[in-house]
């Protein structure tokens, strides 16, 4: 489904991404940890094309991309190609000016040339989904951080990506909202949507993730399942950094 080789990206000479292989099937959620610098929002920015990689390759069901210094790819290609990948940010960067049934619906008539009938039963499924049925009508400064982020998500899922790249969805909540979007997020990878997923919410890798994944200094340094991540890690570094974040 995602298959990625060899992926390399430097900003000004300072190689960040050092040659990532990754590879992902239909229906995984893959966790990504890692410290802070290690290439992690590199690396899901350069999947969606957010950032160009300087080498490597990335397939994302049939479509796939090679990268080479110097080679531009059509701006055609690269709007098919990630309109492939949803992602959902830190930050929630919704439209400040839209509500959020209109949030859900914007891409959906844009860029999926839907209806506008269509894109908003769509936008009113997905709110619904994301238990957000209610607040269809409100502007996000009427939201909460954790409601505006699952407008996040919903928006996302509206325009049917093969996969969801998440960037550290509940780092900016309140401790108190970030159990309603884990919740949502459980629920789509239970449903099936392929996901890759940075997170240090530990209690949410152990439950959902297939796979985790450690990345340190631009490279993945060890995978498995949680747990063979989190209860017996073969590499040094990645058990120094684990034993860090429970003691934090
Ligand atoms: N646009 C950019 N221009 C220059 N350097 C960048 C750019 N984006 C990222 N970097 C550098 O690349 C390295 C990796 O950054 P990245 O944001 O991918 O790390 P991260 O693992 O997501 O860290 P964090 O956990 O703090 O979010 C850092 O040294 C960062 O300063
Ligand atoms: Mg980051």
């Amino acid at each position: 489904m995602i298959a990625i080789h060899d992926l390399h990206k430097a900003f000004k000479g300072h190689e960040v991404l050092k040659g990532i292989d990754l590879t992902v099937k239909k229906g995984e959620t893959v966790v990504i940890i890692g410290p802070s610098g290690s290439g992690k929002t590199t690396f899901l920015r350069c999947i969606n094309l957010l950032e160009f990689p300087d080498s490597g390759s990335i397939q994302i069901g049939d479509r796939a991309l090679t990268f080479q210094p110097g080679i531009r790819h059509r701006s055609k290609e690269v709007t098919a190609f990630r309109q492939r990948t949803g992602m959902v940010f830190q930050g929630y960067n919704l439209f400040p000016h839209r509500t959020a049934l209109e949030n859900v619906m914007e891409g959906q008539i844009v860029v999926l040339k839907r209806p506008k009938e269509e894109a908003r039963e769509i936008a009113m499924d997905l709110l619904r989904k994301v238990g957000l049925e209610a607040h269809a009508d409100k502007y996000p400064h009427q939201l909460s951080g954790g409601q505006e982020q699952r407008v996040g998500i919903a928006r996302a899922m509206a325009m049917n990506p093969d996969v969801i790249l998440f960037d550290e969805p509940t780092s900016a909540l309140d401790p108190e909202l970030v159990g309603e979007v884990l919740k949502v997020m459980k629920d789509l990878a239970n449903e099936g949507m392929t996901m890759i997923v940075v997170t240090h919410e530990m209690r949410f890798a152990r439950e959902v993730a297939d796979r985790v994944i450690f990345m340190d200094d631009g490279r993945i340094v060890e995978q498995g399942t949680p747990e063979d991540i989190f209860d017996c890690a073969q590499n040094q570094r990645t058990r120094q950094f684990l034993r860090r974040l429970t003691e934090a």
